[in-house]
């Protein structure tokens, strides 16, 4: 199932309602409530098939003890470590992919283009940018699909990975909706067998390097905010004590974080010129507390905006550095979520972008000194497993430098 096929009929239905939705049409029932938008097609065969397939071990969502926050490596046995010094260039240096959990060729050559350059270019870090194991995210805590399509492909990028959740990564009854954000809990518990996978929780900070931090990359969980269906579990609703903790956490992580960079990234993005489109109107939603993501960007707007460098982001499947704008405070929107996956090949808004691309695979690499943050955005021919610079964007002065906080 592709993401096209994942767009509800309207907002926050319960994904029982979604399923009791497209057999009533398919029968010729009366027409669906919609919200301003006009609903794309649901692939319903596609949709039930792989409901019925997750149906035995993802039914309703079950509470689940809150994470703590974390900001040192646990104790994964052989774990890659966290760099302490720079590279021979004077930087750490971070690749970012989004959205790679496939197993498929794309995701392989993908990886191996990476890996080249990170032999290259002393790269001492990776993040993945959530949907990490595509459909329906892992069946348990040591499911053969965390090495299909996270170990393997990724062979020879020996680095800590700081892996955030994604909507199929917290998969329900539909493949891909968030509906079952417990489900993550199997992927936390993963990283304390991985030597790469970091995920020492649902949501975490790691200040780099740790003694005299440079840059603290704040790792969240954005998919109770997002998810496509209505949260059953009281624990996981939008306004519930798991999403209060989180903001909570993230309000005084980055108040009280000694970095002269940071670094928030989160599975959806606040801003986005591909076929999703930004918080608060996903997919065309602008009603509904969850499928619209509305109160994610409220959250980045009174959180993140002008406290942070760079939201690093996935969930499209495009590579988009944008600008830095009045609206966003000065922080800066990247979204790179071609590691596996590509999309249409068009914008379909146009949020200020320094470079963008709507048709490739790729990846990208953040290096980080004193002096400066450069973001370089690769593309990668999928048959020869190369990739190619196509843009580098440099800041220097951090954000906070430019706000005082109360
Ligand atoms: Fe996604």
């Amino acid at each position: 199932m592709c993401d096209d096929e994942l767009i509800p009929p309207q907002a926050d239905m319960t994904e029982q309602d979604w399923l009791r939705t497209g057999s009533e049409t398919t029968a010729g029932g009366p027409p669906m409530r919609t919200t301003g938008r006009v609903p794309q097609f649901v692939n319903r065969r596609t949709l039930l098939g792989g409901a019925m397939a997750g149906a035995a071990l993802a039914v309703l969502p079950s509470q689940t003890q809150a994470p703590a926050s974390a900001a040192s490596r646990p104790g994964a046995p052989g774990a890659f470590p966290f760099p302490e010094h720079p590279n021979g260039n004077g930087e750490f240096s971070v690749l970012i992919t989004g959205d790679a959990g496939t197993g498929d060729e794309a995701q392989y050559a993908v990886a191996a283009a990476a890996r080249d350059l990170c032999r290259a270019e002393g790269i001492g870090l990776a993040v993945g940018l959530g949907d990490n194991i595509y459909e329906n995210g892992p069946e348990s805590d040591d499911d053969s699909e965390f090495q299909d399509k996270f170990e393997k492909p990724n062979n020879g990028i020996d680095v800590p990975w700081l892996m955030v959740l994604g909507n199929h990564d917290c998969s329900g009854l539909i493949p891909g909706s968030g509906g079952d954000p417990s489900r993550g809990d199997r992927e936390v518990a993963y990283a304390k067998t991985s030597k790469r996978w970091y995920m020492p929780s649902r949501y975490y900070s790691v200040p780099l390097p740790a003694a005299d931090p440079l840059v603290e990359f704040f790792a969240i969980d954005t998919i109770p905010w997002s998810s496509y269906v209505a949260q059953l579990d009281p624990y996981y609703r939008w306004d519930g004590p798991y999403m209060r903790e989180q903001r909570s956490w993230l309000d005084g992580a980055l108040k009280a974080s000694r970095a002269r960079w940071k670094v928030v990234i989160g599975h959806h993005p606040y801003l986005n010129n591909g076929k999703h489109g930004s918080a608060g109107s996903y997919d065309g939603f602008e009603i509904g507390n969850y499928t619209s993501g509305i109160h994610l960007k409220e959250m980045y707007e009174q959180v993140v905006c002008g406290r942070a460098d760079l939201i690093l982001s996935g969930h499209d499947h495009t590579l988009q550095i944008l600008e830095p704008t009045a609206r966003t405070g000065g922080t800066r929107q990247v979204v790179c979520g071609a590691s596996a996956k590509t999309e249409d090949g068009k914008a379909h808004f146009n949020h200020p972008a320094a470079w963008q691309n709507f048709s490739d695979n790729g990846f990208m690499v953040l290096k980080v000194s004193g002096a400066r943050l450069t973001i370089e955005a690769y593309t990668v021919d999928v048959a020869t497993r190369k990739a190619t610079l196509r843009h580098r964007t440099r800041q220097t002065a951090p954000v906070a430098a430019a706000r005082s906080y109360a």
